[in-house]
C-alpha cells in the first residue's frame, strides 16, 4: 500500500550534482548507460544540445534537432527492490509534467504510460533503461525529451501530425535553461518521493493527467496483433486497468502500447 503521509524534513540534491552538457551526441540515454557501468555518480544529468540517435521506446527515433528541443538523461543508483521500479517512468512524467507547468503555466496531460501530450498531440516522451551491473545491481537511467521551440516543418512527415512543441501550442517562447533546471529539481523531489515510498501525490496527479481514462483505446502487443480495450483505471503500481473482450485486465508499461482507435489519441 502507498503511504500518504511522508515527511522530507531534510534538503536533498541528488539529481543534477553532476551536469555534463554536449553540443551533439548520438543519444544522452547511450551515454548514460556506457558511463553507468564505468562508474559514473549517482545524480549524473547528461543534456545535449542535439542528439544524432535519440531513442524512444520501441526503438522508435526520437527527433532531437539542435537546439530546439530538451534532452536530458539522469542516472540513478536506488538501494531498492526491482518491484520498486516499475513506476520510474510515471513519476518521471509526472515531474517532467510538473515542470512544464511550473515554467510555462499550463499542465500537460499523460498519454499511457510515458507521453506527455498537449493540445491531443505528443509533447515529450521518457525512456527508462535499465543497467545491470556487474554485481547483479540495478541502476535505472531516465531519458526526457520535451520539444520546445520546433515549428511543424521542423516535424518529420511522419510525427509532424502527432508532435507539437511548447512554442507552438503557447505561441511565445520558452527558455530552455530554465525547463531544464526546473525538471531537474522535479526529478530530484520525485527521486526523493520514490526512496521514502512517498508516492501518493504522484500517482493522484498521474491518475488526473492520464488522457487515456474512459476511453476506448488499441492494445497493440509486441507481436503486432491489435485488441480494443477501455482504459478504466490506473492502479497503484502505475499500471493501465482495461476491460477487453475476455474481462478486466491490467496492463504494465513495456508489456503494449496503447493507442486511440484511431489514431495517437482519439
Ligand atoms: C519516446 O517518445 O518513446 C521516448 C523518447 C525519449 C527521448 C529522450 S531524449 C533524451 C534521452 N536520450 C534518448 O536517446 N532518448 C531520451
Amino acid at each position: 500500500m502507498l503511504r500518504d503521509a511522508c515527511r522530507n524534513e531534510q534538503e536533498t540534491m541528488v539529481v543534477g550534482r553532476n551536469i555534463v552538457h554536449f553540443e551533439r551526441i548520438d543519444s544522452t540515454n547511450t551515454y548514460l548507460k556506457r558511463a553507468a557501468l564505468d562508474g559514473a555518480a549517482e545524480g549524473t544529468v547528461v543534456i545535449a544540445d542535439a542528439q544524432t540517435a535519440g531513442r524512444g521506446r520501441l526503438d522508435r527515433l526520437f527527433q532531437s534537432p539542435v537546439g530546439k528541443g530538451l534532452y536530458l538523461s539522469v542516472l540513478l543508483r536506488p538501494d531498492l527492490p526491482p518491484e520498486r521500479l516499475l513506476s520510474v517512468t510515471a513519476l518521471a512524467g509526472v515531474a517532467a509534467c510538473n515542470a512544464v507547468e511550473r515554467v510555462c503555466g499550463v499542465r500537460p496531460g499523460m498519454k499511457w504510460p510515458n507521453d506527455l501530450v498537449l493540445e491531443n498531440r505528443k509533447l515529450a516522451g521518457i525512456l527508462t533503461e535499465l543497467v545491470v551491473l556487474e554485481n547483479g545491481r540495478l541502476c535505472v537511467v531516465i531519458g526526457i525529451g520535451i520539444n520546445i521551440s520546433q515549428a511543424a516543418e521542423d516535424f518529420s512527415p511522419d510525427v509532424a501530425e502527432i508532435a507539437t512543441s511548447l512554442q507552438m501550442a503557447l505561441k511565445h517562447p520558452v527558455s530552455r535553461e530554465q525547463l531544464a533546471t526546473t525538471l531537474i529539481a522535479e526529478l530530484d523531489r520525485m527521486y526523493e518521493a520514490l526512496l521514502q515510498d512517498c508516492l501518493l501525490p504522484y500517482l493522484t496527479a498521474y491518475r488526473q493527467s492520464c488522457v487515456n481514462l474512459g476511453k476506448t483505446v488499441q492494445l497493440i502487443h509486441p507481436d503486432g496483433s491489435r485488441e480494443v480495450a477501455e482504459a478504466e483505471s490506473i492502479d497503484e503500481m502505475f499500471g493501465l486497468v482495461v476491460r477487453t473482450a475476455g474481462g478486466m485486465r491490467t496492463v504494465r508499461s513495456g508489456e503494449v502500447s496503447v493507442r486511440g482507435l484511431y489514431g495517437y489519441l482519439e
